[in-house]
Parts: structure tokens; sequence; C-alpha cells
């Protein structure tokens, strides 16, 4: 398959953002697989009515089929079409204050989503992004858009255009609008029961998601795979990937990666270590070879380069890799919701 790529700067007007984006648009909605940006990661987008189009994406991420997809759309009146009649009041009340915007609401579905889409399941993941490009893109193409993370099964969400270059040739279209603003996937809440359960962290914190719905259900282990793409190892490297847990002593944290990094020299292994700015120093001076993921005052720009730095130990040639932990409040808890998936054994 010839792969187009088209790059769409998202500081151009709407109007110019949709010119660009036209014949992209047509061919997603009669069909094409179209990777797009949006303001979490690249998504792998399909016309979410199209039967035959869905099972195109899971061969492309050679996914299994019974992990289901998010459904995209950009426009409150899509809704009609895709939910079922009966939706809690609360998802009313809910979509309001988060969307546009990085939250995915499990809710019952319409008879008009295939069941290929949501894995057989009587309930369908909606989200309506708030990045420009993916809602001029959804506009254009009329149709709601079913998308999981533009990355081969497995592999970390990609978050740079570098990282979608493992794509080409398995879609019709790549749009390119640089680096993803907030780097880890769309906080996903079931409202499938009676009670609003948590069943993915994501952008918006615990803390946040708290404030508008305290009795949200958190199952702070995630441990049940509620969401059934939790349960499969994900945002690995090919590479051995260490954790060190978090402590508030950044210094015990610091010697414990050091010393890790030293065993595995005695075995003649070279190691990546990824770690914070607040470290970084303690490992120059040792002569250790790490890579920052940014400042721990600002775990936004972690989040941000997280899944580019998992892709770096591969990509830089190392074998293995040691991470630093992070303390599991606000984003924090994100962040090592999906390290834990990174290191957890093949
Ligand atoms: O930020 C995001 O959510 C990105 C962008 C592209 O929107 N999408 C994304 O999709 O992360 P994906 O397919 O990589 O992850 C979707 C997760 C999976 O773990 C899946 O099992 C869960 O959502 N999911 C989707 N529909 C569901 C449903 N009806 N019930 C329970 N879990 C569902
Ligand atoms: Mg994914």
């Amino acid at each position: 398959m010839d792969t187009k790529w088209l790059v769409v700067n998202d500081e151009l007007s709407t109007l110019q953002i949709s010119e660009k984006l036209y014949q992209c648009a047509e061919d997603l909605k009669n069909g094409k697989l179209v990777i797009f940006p949006t303001e979490t990661v690249y998504g792998l987008g399909a016309n979410a009515l199209m039967e035959n189009c869905i099972n195109k994406i899971y061969e492309a991420k050679g996914r299994p089929s019974d992990n289901p997809l998010i459904v995209h759309i950009a426009d409150i009146n899509q809704l009609d079409y895709v939910i079922s009649d009966n939706v809690p009041d609360i998802f009313w009340e809910l979509i309001d204050v988060f969307w546009p915007g990085p939250v995915t609401f499990v809710i019952p579905k319409s008879k008009h989503i295939p069941d290929i889409v949501t894995g057989g399941k009587n309930t369908v993941g909606i989200r309506f992004p708030s990045h420009p490009v993916s809602q001029a893109l959804i506009k254009l193409a009329s149709v709601p858009v079913a998308a999981p993370s533009a990355n081969i099964s497995g592999k970390p969400s990609p978050t740079r255009p570098l990282h979608l270059k493992e794509m080409e040739g398995r879609v019709d279209w790549i749009i390119d609008s640089g680096t993803i603003p907030l780097g880890l996937e769309s906080t996903i809440i079931s409202l499938a029961s009676d009670v609003p359960t948590l069943l993915r962290p994501g952008p918006i914190t615990v803390e946040k998601l708290k404030e508008i719905i305290p009795d949200l259900i958190i199952n702070s282990n995630f441990k049940e795979a509620m969401a059934p793409g939790m349960k499969y190892r994900h945002y690995a490297p090919e590479a051995d990937l260490y954790l060190v847990e978090w402590n508030d002593d950044l210094n015990s944290v610091a010697s414990e990666v050091s010393e890790t990094a030293d065993k595995l020299f005695e075995k003649n292994i070279n190691s990546l270590i990824l770690c914070t700015d607040e470290t970084r120093s303690y490992y120059s001076t040792k002569g250790l070879e790490f890579l920052s993921m940014g400042s721990r005052t600002n775990l936004y720009d972690v989040a941000k380069n997280l899944f580019h730095s998992i892709r770096a130990i591969d990509d830089m040639g190392y074998t293995h890799a040691i991470v630093e932990g992070f303390e599991e409040t606000g984003l924090g808890l994100t962040i090592m919701n999906r390290i834990r998936k990174a290191v957890m054994k093949k």
C-alpha cells in the first residue's frame, strides 16, 4: 500500500486546515485508513460505520479483535447516531465539563455501531478530541471515526511523526502535525453500570475527576483489566526494562539505579537510564548513559516525552534500560500506570 504523507501545522486557521485535509477526509469517509493527530496520541482512524474498514485497523496494528476501539466525534450532534437512547443523565453533565478533551466515556451503544468496533460489547467508548486537526478531519468526513492509537500492537503509542514510520505501507494517509501536546492516552470512564468507574487513568488526574465525580470507583491497580486493552503487555520496548520505585529521597533512587547499571555492566551490558532533570548530574558524574524525560516539577513534560523515551531505548540500540519511578499522585499515577505496563515480563 502506498502511504501519502501530509504535513498539517495545527497553528493554521480552521479554514486552511480544512483545505489541506479535503482529499484525506473524503478517503476516510470512503473506507481508507488515516493516521491523524489528537491532543493525546496519534490515532489510526477508519469510518466507524463501515464494518470492513474496521478489520483493516486490526490488521494494520496486528491487534487482537476482542479489544474494542474508541469512536471519535467532532460535533455533539453526531452522538444521536452512535449511542443508545438509554444513556445515564450523568453522561450529559460530564461531557459538558470534559469535552472536547482527553476523556473517553464508555456508554451503551446504538445499533448503528458494528459489533466489530466494540469487540462484541453492547457499550462503546466515545471521545470528542480537542485537537484542531482531528476536529477538522472528522467534521469534513462527517462520519464517526473509530481509532485506536496508531502503533503496532504492544508498542508505545506514537507521539511524534518519527514514531509513525513503522506504519508506512500499512495505511493510506499519515497526517503529520508534529509532536503531540499531552503524550498519554485519554482517561477512560465507564458509565455502563450504576456507578461511574475509571477504566484507564489518563491526562485528567484522578484528583480532578473526584472533584466532579465524588463517587467515581477507582481500582487503583487496574489489575482487573476492565478495559480489555489493559490486560496486554503494552508500551514496551524490545529491550529489558527495569523499574526502580520512587521514594522521597531521590539520591537513594539514583543510587539504586546506578547499582543496577553497574551490575549489568559487570555482565558486559551497557544500559540506558531513563532519568529526570533532578537526577541527571548524579549519573553524569559516574559516567553512566542516560536520557532525561524532563523535570519532576513539570510532569506534563515527562508525560509528553515518556513514549518517545521508551522508544528511544531500542532506537539507540540498547538491550537493557532502567527507568526511575514517580510518586503515584496527580499525573504521576498515569505515568506510572504506563511504565508498569512497559516493564511487565514478555
Ligand atoms: O487517547 C486515546 O484514547 C487514543 C486516541 C487515538 O484517541 N486512543 C486510544 O485507543 O488510546 P486504544 O484503542 O489504543 O485504547 C482504547 C482502550 C483499550 O484499552 C480498549 O480496551 C478500551 O479503550 N475500550 C474501548 N472501548 C471499550 C468499551 N466499550 N468497554 C471497555 N473498554 C473499552
Ligand atoms: Mg493503544
